[in-house]
């Protein structure tokens, strides 16, 4: 591992060939829960036949990590334009990329059990990130947005995203180590993802906001997870107006 200048917003790196290396030791389609690689079996299972491959994220050179902080701002409105497929992975990198070659992330987590899970809504189409080789798993589907703005109390700004970038949660995979914290513990983990994630909008020029006042049940159901997945906090984002 190199070490970047100092104040560069991706400090950690593990040169962008590690994505594809642990992609090559990983199934077809990640299938199962691996802290490194993320489930297929959220949102629907097999619905979430199709992988594709990201392109790799950039780790290096982006805007300085202190300008990035004193930049970040709350933003609700957006230009016109879906977000490119490398930026929607640019930012899934920065919430739950893979950044070392035993699986650890890009934001911290409790005894690396991982219980997040992030998915992407755009107007067409609901990803599910699969961080071992930086991938998702697509499924087709219109609408969700609204849904999802509907169980966040018809907060305008969901519905109106280019994307929504879903940040679920299975606690149960700290229950077991930490029974009575895990919920806590999950909270904290969305919050750590969360400011990551809206860093690197910052620093890719992006609208973003973090929206927490949401029904959990709702959002669950709107996005279509399996039992035992929660929703904790949305992130709309897409080019600024
Ligand atoms: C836990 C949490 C929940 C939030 N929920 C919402 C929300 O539901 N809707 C919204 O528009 N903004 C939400 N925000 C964004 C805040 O309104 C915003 O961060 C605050 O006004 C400070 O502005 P700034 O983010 O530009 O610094 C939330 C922020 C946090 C930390």
């Amino acid at each position: 591992m190199r070490r970047l200048r100092p104040g560069a917003i991706s400090v950690v790196v593990v040169a962008s060939a590690l994505a594809g290396v642990l992609a090559g030791g990983c199934g077809e389609a990640g299938r199962g829960t691996s802290p490194a690689g993320g489930s297929t079996s959220g949102a629907g299972g097999q619905a979430f036949g199709r992988v594709v491959t990201l392109p790799s994220p950039t780790t290096a050179g982006g805007m300085p990590l202190d300008q990035a902080i004193a930049e970040r701002r709350s933003q609700r409105t957006f230009g016109a334009g879906d977000l490119p497929l490398a930026t929607i992975g640019q930012l899934l990198w920065a919430g739950q990329g893979v950044t070392a070659a035993d699986g650890k992330r890009a934001a911290p987590s409790a005894g690396g059990l991982y219980p997040l899970e992030l998915y992407v809504v755009t107007a067409t189409q609901v990803m599910h990130y699969l961080p071992a080789g930086h991938r998702v798993a697509v499924r087709d589907q219109a609408g969700v947005g609204r849904l999802l703005q509907a169980a966040a109390h018809g907060q305008q700004v969901v519905g109106d995203a280019p994307d929504v970038i879903v940040i679920a949660a299975v606690p149960g995979r700290l229950r077991q180590r930490y029974g009575g914290q895990a919920d806590r513990f999950v909270d904290l983990e969305a919050g750590h993802v969360a400011e990551n994630v809206l860093l690197q909008a910052t620093a890719s020029q992006l609208a973003a906001v973090p929206v927490g006042s949401i029904d959990q049940a709702g959002a669950a159901a709107a996005v279509g997870l399996p039992a035992g997945e929660t929703v904790v906090y949305l992130v709309p984002v897409g080019p600024r107006p």
